[in-house]
């Protein structure tokens, strides 16, 4: 049974078919890369597996079971961790610290589970000097870095990332492309980056005409 299993999605938007019977499925563990031009549908396939997205057809299977309803799209965002191509979008909490203690909160992880992963994440992605730091005083960067840290909190089964690297530097890049590599929930990582794509080396798909179709990694660069 594949971890997630999607069979003849199809999304249309504004009268546009954006996902066109599109076929894709991940294992448990497994992580990888989709690639594609700019309104290639990338986000737009991210936000029809949370349930977002409501004009879809054909069948999503998480874990084995079929999303249809709101019901179980909430059920299912339990288990998956989403960081947005734009932190604006995603970030909402008055501080670092509540924005990481947010997610574990409302799942009902208890204080002290929640205590313990907030300072697991702050300190793994080196933001505990920011943590009574308003999230409208940080930078891009340091936004960036606390919209991939408050999903880890989750302890997602499986994480969606969209552009994850965007703006981060050189010493920030390689501290998240360290804990993407390390996580042991499935993933699937949006991206343009190329030095991303060579440095995880994880296995691609071309999002393209509507479809996934597995690219090699010259592919990527073209
Ligand atoms: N909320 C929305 N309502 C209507 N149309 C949308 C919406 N979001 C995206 N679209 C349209 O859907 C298509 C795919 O957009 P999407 O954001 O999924 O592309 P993308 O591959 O993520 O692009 P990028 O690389 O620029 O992030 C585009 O034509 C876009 O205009
Ligand atoms: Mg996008």
């Amino acid at each position: 049974m594949a971890f997630l299993a999607v069979r003849n999605l199809t999304v249309k938007r504004e009268g546009r078919t954006v996902l066109s019977e599109l076929n894709f499925k991940v294992d448990r563990g497994e992580k990888i890369l989709i690639v594609g031009e700019n309104g290639a549908g990338k986000t737009t396939f991210l936000e029809t597996l949370l349930g977002f997205v409501k004009a879809a057809t054909g069948e999503i299977l998480f874990k084995g079971k079929a999303l249809k309803e709101e019901e179980d799209f909430r059920e299912a965002r339990k288990k998956i961790g989403y960081v947005f191509q734009n932190p604006d979008d995603q970030l909402f909490s008055p501080t670092v610290e509540e924005e990481l203690a947010f997610a574990p909160l409302v799942l009902g992880f208890e204080r002290e589970k929640v205590k313990r992963l907030v300072e697991k994440y702050l300190k793994l992605f080196g933001l505990e000097k920011l943590r009574n730091k308003p999230i409208f005083k940080l930078s891009g960067g340091e936004k960036r870095l606390v919209s991939i840290a408050c999903v880890l909190t989750q302890e997602p089964e499986l994480l969606l990332l969209d552009e994850p690297t965007t703006g981060l530097d050189r010493e920030n890049f390689k501290k998240v492309t360290e804990i993407l590599r390390s996580v042991d929930c499935s993933v699937i990582t949006v991206t343009h980056d190329t030095k991303l794509i060579e440095t995880l080396n994880w296995k691609i798909y071309k999002l393209e005409k509507g479809r996934l179709r597995p690219a090699a990694h010259s592919l990527s660069r073209k």
